[in-house]
């Protein structure tokens, strides 16, 4: 091959980040290919001992790679083979690189999604930190960035808590869907050698074999499915971000970052700005890019194994890193921004963001819905050209729109009262939002027992073929 085709054709920038992987499915394929007397047992040792040598080296990061050697796998190989001679040649057997790039490849990202897991429960611990401290603390709730009906804080947060809760359970689900094993599929058709795949599914930690083998070595479902995932993490990260954003501007002053999460100006002493969140929304660009990438990639491919697929690393893997990161940043951001509950409730108290209740308080007197919201849309009207609040108008004042209108309105028309009656399931009282609490506090403990348990079982397996 000319140099400018092996320099082409190489992916080992990119798929060098599976070294790791890579040593431990040859482990556990040659321990197999012992088990079922493929070859000879004195083989497996020296090459046994070789991997060991080249895993330590590829830990150390003095593990010399050769880009003429194509890729990650060739190179091992190839080490291997320098090392103990010819019986490193007798390793490959039962399997080529088709098979083996899906099974690192699914190894690799099997990890990545349960770090995304902990890193979004990580961002939930802090989003619940601050449902628990304010249950009390009011604020608008908006539709169209315009004042809707009062929320609390508590109930504003815990939004967030149940998107990123969701976005956890989707990287579970699709973590189950990939933790199949497709070692031993071969270039496309199996193998004529007496290989058992169960043996290899359970020593790598998959929980059986791919059922088909064209099918193993010629999807990439998996990477789409962990890209969509990364996708909707990072929009939902978006949408926290866009929030903050105004929060912190002198016209919301919802909030205050920590000074050791914004950034300063380099010509406006008086400049604190959050950056971070504005690179989180900004950095959603490519995570979206990455699984347009995927997408297209993998659209109209025949089967089986076409080479196109060695495109399928780098979008993905970049886009788990992003959304990684930027969750780790985003936990701590939220855990150290300080709420003006002041602020809030002074805000919310403004206008005439109780006008529904006023409305539903009339329905309860016997007036239909929509003859209602016409009536409070006149008191309205007038509650913005006097200035005065509704609630804060009086009770003559009010009878004038409505004759229906009786003292009790009082107890309804108070923004407290707004939040405390909206006792509907998943509404913003306070009992709702209790229950709420505790059912996000229970799914974020299954979860993290799910995911020790399953780290666990990986580790092992590390531990096992490593020895
Ligand atoms: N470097 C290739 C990739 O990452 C490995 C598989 C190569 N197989 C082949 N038939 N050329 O996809």
């Amino acid at each position: 091959m000319d140099d400018s085709t092996l320099v082409f054709t190489s992916s080992l920038d990119v798929d060098s980040r599976m070294a790791f992987y890579d040593v431990m499915g040859s482990l556990a394929h040659v321990n197999m290919l012992k088990a079922c007397h493929i070859i000879p047992a004195e083989d497996v040792d020296s090459i046994i001992q070789g991997l060991r040598a080249i895993l330590k080296e590829i830990e150390d990061g003095t593990f010399q790679l050769d880009f003429k050697l194509e890729d990650i796998h060739t190179n091992i190989e190839f080490s291997l083979t320098e090392r103990i001679g010819p019986a490193g040649g007798k390793l490959h057997p039962g399997r080529s690189r088709n098979d083996q790039v899906a099974v690192d490849f699914r190894m690799y990202l099997r990890d990545k999604a349960l770090d995304a897991v902990r890193s979004i429960d990580g961002l939930v611990t802090s989003l619940l930190k601050i449902a628990e401290d304010n249950t009390d603390s009011i604020m608008p709730g908006f539709t169209h960035m315009q004042h809707a009906q009062p929320v609390t804080l508590s109930h504003h947060m815990l939004a967030y808590v149940f998107k990123f809760s969701r976005d956890a359970d989707r990287f579970m689900d699709a973590f189950d869907r990939m933790n199949k094993c497709p070692l031993g599929a071969a270039a496309l058709a199996g193998t004529t050698y007496p290989i058992d795949r169960f043996m290899t599914a359970s020593a790598l930690g998959f929980k059986e074999p791919t059922e088909n083998s064209m099918d193993s070595v010629s999807d990439r479902d998996f990477v789409n499915e962990l890209a969509f995932c990364a996708t909707q993490t990072q929009l939902h990260l978006s949408s926290l971000c866009e929030e903050l954003v105004y929060w912190s501007s002198q016209e919301f002053a919802f909030i205050e970052m920590d000074d050791k999460f914004t950034t300063g100006s380099s010509i406006m002493p008086q400049k604190k700005n959050p950056d971070i969140a504005e690179l989180v929304r900004g950095k959603t660009g490519g995570v979206v890019g990455a699984l347009m990438s995927m997408i297209v990639l993998t659209k109209g491919l025949p089967l089986t194994y076409n080479r196109d697929l060695q495109e399928d690393k780098r979008p993905v893997m970049d886009s788990m890193d992003t959304v990684i990161d930027c969750l780790e940043i985003m936990s701590k951001v939220m855990a150290t921004t300080t709420f003006k509950k002041d602020r809030l409730m002074e805000v919310t108290s403004r206008g005439q963001i109780n006008a529904t209740d006023l409305a539903d308080y009339l329905v309860t007197k016997g007036i239909p819905f929509r003859e209602a919201h016409a009536i409070v849309g006149a008191a309205v009207r007038e509650s913005i050209e006097s200035g005065v609040n509704l609630e804060d108008m009086p009770l003559e004042k009010l009878r004038t729109f409505s004759d229906r209108i009786e003292d009790d309105v009082y107890k309804f028309i108070p923004v407290q009262s707004c939040v405390e009656r909206r006792i509907s399931y998943g509404g913003t009282s306070s009992s709702s939002v209790d229950m709420e609490l505790s059912k996000a506090i229970e799914q974020l403990m299954q979860r993290e027992e799910v995911l020790r348990q399953e780290r666990q079982l990986i580790e092992n397996c590390w531990k096992e073929l490593i020895g």
